[in-house]
């Protein structure tokens, strides 16, 4: 392990014979901070998460604990509580780690989440292609159950008395997005809804106050009450605690998943000092920090500005630390933590034609700018990469773009937006020299590599 990574969520699955029984979770600890919240009234509970700062780890970064106090409790009709382990954001790899070598970790997580928030029941809504996922969690659920921890005969000193469905998915990026996955939980067509009114917390799933949290949120809880919010919320960055985990993929030598303490690595340390720098021969050119759908960053460019605390910054691509404030100050996201890796021998548009075509194909079609929009940006990449493309295209890329951001249901739309928008005004030339390369019958210049 690198001296730069801090393993909290990976600790266990480091041990030599770690398994996922509950027998080895309990060996070394676990379900010791589920009895602990249980003391607790369910009120204190929400306030340690609160206190702890902990933003959720699903992509957009919002406060765990703020977000459970939007709940309405008043209402007197059942609170649900639903995981989302969709995981569908392409470069995106840290949910399924749990899931698949360390279920407890989760459960446990969502039991005591489940108790500070008094769900009535919690539904997993795992991506349909986790098949082993789905059978490891039914597993651990069963054995969580026969130990008293859940379901019709918890043992109340010990457990939470709920039942936990998992629920696999049709296999549909939009369903990860909260309200398409609530609306494909009661068997619908998963159609991301339209807030207002349909705030999951007020009016969430079969219209009830309902929570959606990510798996890494989840485990993260369990820490949380293990060492209350007041120590959480002292590791990590400024307005980000904790520790993330960053699944690296693409052209390094050494790609993984990493767990890093917020802001105490730098991009650079992870990409160098962690996954070994670039294959041989090789430089980096571009970097996409938190799944397919955040902004990329080029090599070369620089980043200055300050950050929410007033901290001026100059900054290469390897000085952003990695920390939420850091990556948003530098025009991109933390997201999800998919950082996928380009070097030099990957052609800028041919990257590009890879990601609208995923954008193109997993509109649900609810919105019109998205709809058509991701279409249009998906068919004129293509015709570039197959050598019809016009110099105007570039242009007409960006245009297109900018007519989706912000006008959609849901965030799919901005997903569709942000690579065009950040792409092309940082590699305008290398997109034009494409076009007329390929338009001349050249397709592959010597040294490049075919996506
Ligand atoms: C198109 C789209 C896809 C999404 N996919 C996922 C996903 O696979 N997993 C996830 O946890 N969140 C996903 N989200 C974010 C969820 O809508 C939601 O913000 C998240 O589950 C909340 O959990 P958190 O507060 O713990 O981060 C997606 C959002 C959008 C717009």
């Amino acid at each position: 392990m690198s001296a730069h990574e801090r393993r909290i969520l990976l600790a266990n699955v480091d041990r030599p014979g770690y398994t996922t029984d509950i027998a080895c979770y309990q060996h070394h600890g676990g379900y010791i901070a589920l009895q602990k919240a249980l003391a607790m009234p369910p009120a204190q509970v929400c306030d340690e998460v609160k206190r702890s700062g902990l933003r959720g780890r699903g992509g957009a970064g919002f406060p765990t604990g703020v977000k459970w106090g939007f709940l309405d409790r008043k209402s007197g009709k059942p609170i649900y509580l639903v995981v989302n382990a969709d995981e569908s954001e392409p470069g995106t790899f840290k949910d399924r780690q749990i899931i698949y070598r360390d279920p407890h970790q989760l459960l446990e997580g969502t039991l005591i989440t489940a108790h500070a928030i008094q769900a009535a029941q919690i539904f997993i809504y795992i991506r349909g292609e986790f098949q082993n996922g789905a059978k490891i969690l039914a597993h651990a659920i069963e054995e969580a159950r026969a130990h008293g921890l859940c379901g019709a005969n918890t043992n109340q000193n010990k457990g939470y008395p709920v039942e936990i469905v998992v629920h696999r998915g049709g296999g549909c990026y939009v369903c990860g997005e909260e309200t398409g996955l609530i609306e494909s939980l009661e068997g619908k067509r998963g159609y991301p809804r339209i807030k207002p009114p349909y705030f999951p917390a007020v009016l969430g799933l079969y219209g009830c106050p309902t929570i959606v949290n990510n798996v890494e949120t989840m485990a993260q809880v369990k820490h949380i009450l293990e060492h209350g919010g007041a120590a959480f919320a002292e590791t990590g960055a400024a307005g980000d605690s904790g520790t993330h985990l960053w699944g690296v993929s693409g052209l390094v030598k050494h790609p993984g998943l990493y767990e890093i303490e917020a802001g105490k690595a730098t991009l650079g340390e992870l990409l160098h000092d962690i996954c070994g720098g670039p294959l041989d021969g090789r430089r980096f050119k571009a970097l996409i920090p938190g799944g397919s759908s955040a902004k990329i960053l080029k090599f070369g460019e620089r980043f200055t500005g300050k950050l929410p605390n007033g901290t001026a910054f100059d900054w290469g691509v390897e000085d952003i630390p990695l920390d939420a404030n850091s990556l948003t100050a530098c025009g991109t996201s933390l997201g999800t933590g998919g950082v996928i890796v380009m070097d030099d021998s990957v052609e800028m548009v041919q990257a590009l034609a890879n990601i609208n075509a995923f954008y193109a194909h997993e509109t649900c079609g609810q919105c019109t700018p998205c709809r058509e929009g991701s279409q249009w940006l998906a068919r004129i990449t293509k015709r570039i990469v197959k050598g019809g493309g016009r110099e105007e295209d570039v242009a007409m890329l960006a245009d297109i773009a900018d007519q989706i951001a912000g006008r959609t249901i849901c965030a799919h739309g901005d997903a569709v937006a942000w690579p065009v928008q950040s792409a092309v005004p940082k590699f305008r030339e290398e997109y034009l020299e494409s076009i007329h390369r390929r338009t001349s019958g050249q397709t592959q210049p010597k040294g490049l590599r075919l996506i």
